[in-house]
């Protein structure tokens, strides 16, 4: 074994660095046996170096990260700090000078991923970043490197545990939104400011990533659909029970079927209980994999926390040393297929809409004739009366002896049809008079 250690310099010392360090520092022996070389933490760049921090050596504190990753003498760069700048800028000039970066950071790859791979290629250093999707779930590698013989079709998963917990919490208690989220809150899954995790930002960071690496063609946040889960209703939550589902707030990434562009998206949908993803509960991750001849795959574990994401970090600072020593470079960027990412409107999913509607004769024929125009096929409608005024959705299947006249929820489930198709659909059911409103609209995936 060579006995020069391998210096890595950690920028970013939070709940993730913290746990970086003590592992690094405590397992020291271990990680030098599979390295074939120590390492040796050079620096630790923070933001305040006077604060205490449990296990962290104080010597290594800086505050100039910049200077840190000028070094010229360090081989790794972690990068747990999170966010655009400054540490596009950081990682740039840690590849300018010669080290491989190991990152967490997935707002960046999701945004710049592909000029950040082609500097790493340009300098001769490694860009690693499991630890950027899915916490300790090894869901990178696994995509680049053992499938990298296959054709990956779907990628289908639960990438966020905020939101996880959230709706897992409104299924299993019938909870609303703000009681769920007030209750992640106090457990500390959701942030002060829960926007990044409610409104599917990080998801949607996570999609990007999944699709590009999944699909070996270039896909951004900004190519993401995207929408979060604060108009889901315990109601909707209900009414996925009734069809033996539930609600997930799902990161879709898609071949096309004809194999020309991809889609990725991010939205609550109900899932058939059935179906594995239906059954990870609370904070967990989850990530389902359709590969032409691998079959269907499912990959699970904790998605976020200290320890969890650290374990993905070393497994990326292990490879990347390993890389150092033997003077080469891992797999990197593959995005030859160059395929386009279409619209959301060219999606094809089913849908679940529930409308308020006038309870009387031909209303059911006019909506049904809506659904035609659009060449959305319909699969199942239910009505549910209400009366009229009260608020009080009591269901009463079709038929169930109520006096007409009042108003009733219909609840329409589709074939499968484009986005857009049901868009025009929901459109001119608007403009019915017989509509008094359209409640809900989710679409059905996993089936
Ligand atoms: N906030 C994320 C989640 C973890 O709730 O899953 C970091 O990506």
């Amino acid at each position: 074994m060579r006995t020069r250690p391998l210096k890595v310099a950690l920028l970013g010392c939070g709940v993730v660095g913290s746990e970086v360090t003590r592992i690094i520092t405590t397992q020291s022996a271990d990680l030098a046996a599979r390295i074939g070389a120590p390492i040796e933490l050079a620096g630790i760049a923070v933001r305040r170096a006077n604060r205490v921090r449990a296990g962290v050596p104080a010597e290594l504190l800086t505050t100039d990260a910049t200077a840190l990753v000028k070094r010229g003498d360090i081989d790794v760069v972690v990068e747990v700090i999170g966010g655009i700048e400054p540490v596009r800028t950081l990682i740039t000039t840690a590849f300018e000078h010669g080290a491989s970066v190991v990152s967490a950071n997935k707002a960046l790859l999701a945004a710049d991923g592909a000029s950040l791979h082609a500097k790493a290629v340009e300098h001769g250093v490694d860009l690693y970043y499991e630890a950027a999707v899915a916490g300790a779930i090894p869901l990178i590698r696994p995509l680049r490197e053992s499938l990298a013989g296959d054709k990956v079709n779907r990628v289908l998963g639960i990438v966020n545990g905020t939101t996880n917990f959230i709706l897992d919490k409104m299924d299993s208690t019938g909870a609303g939104y703000s009681e769920a989220l007030d209750e992640a809150t106090a457990l500390g899954y959701a942030e002060a400011d829960p926007t990044a995790d409610v409104e599917g930002f990080d998801a949607a960071a996570k999609a990007a990533i999944l699709a590009g690496i999944a699909f070996h063609t270039r896909v951004t946040i900004d190519d993401v659909h995207r929408e979060g889960l604060t108009e889901v209703t315990a109601a909707d939550i209900a009414s996925a029970r009734k069809m033996g589902c539930t609600v997930k707030l799902l990161a879709i990434c898609e071949r096309a079927r004809d194999g020309r562009s991809v889609t990725a998206r991010v939205h609550p949908a109900m899932i058939p209980l059935s179906h594995p993803l239906a059954s990870v509960r609370g904070a967990y991750n989850a990530v389902f994999v359709e590969a032409e001849a691998a079959g269907q795959l499912m990959f699970y574990g904790p998605g976020a926390g200290g320890a969890p994401t650290a374990s993905a970090v070393l497994g990326d600072l292990v490879a990347a040393c390993r890389n150092k020593l033997a003077a080469t470079t891992g797999a990197g960027e593959s995005a030859y297929t160059q395929l386009p990412v279409s619209p959301m409107g060219d999606v094809v999913t089913r849908y679940h809409i529930s409308l308020d509607v006038a309870d009387k004769p031909g209303v059911l024929a006019q909506v049904a004739t809506v659904f035609a125009e659009h060449d959305v096929s319909i699969d199942t409608v239910r009505q549910q009366g209400r009366n009229q005024g009260s608020g009080d959705d009591a269901a009463v299947e079709q038929g169930g002896g109520r006096r007409e006249g009042g108003e009733a929820s219909l609840v329409v489930v589709t074939h499968r049809a484009p986005d857009a198709a049901l868009s025009a659909t929901v459109s001119s059911l608007r403009k019915l008079d017989t509509v008094r409103g359209v409640a809900s609209i989710m679409r059905v995936e996993g089936e």
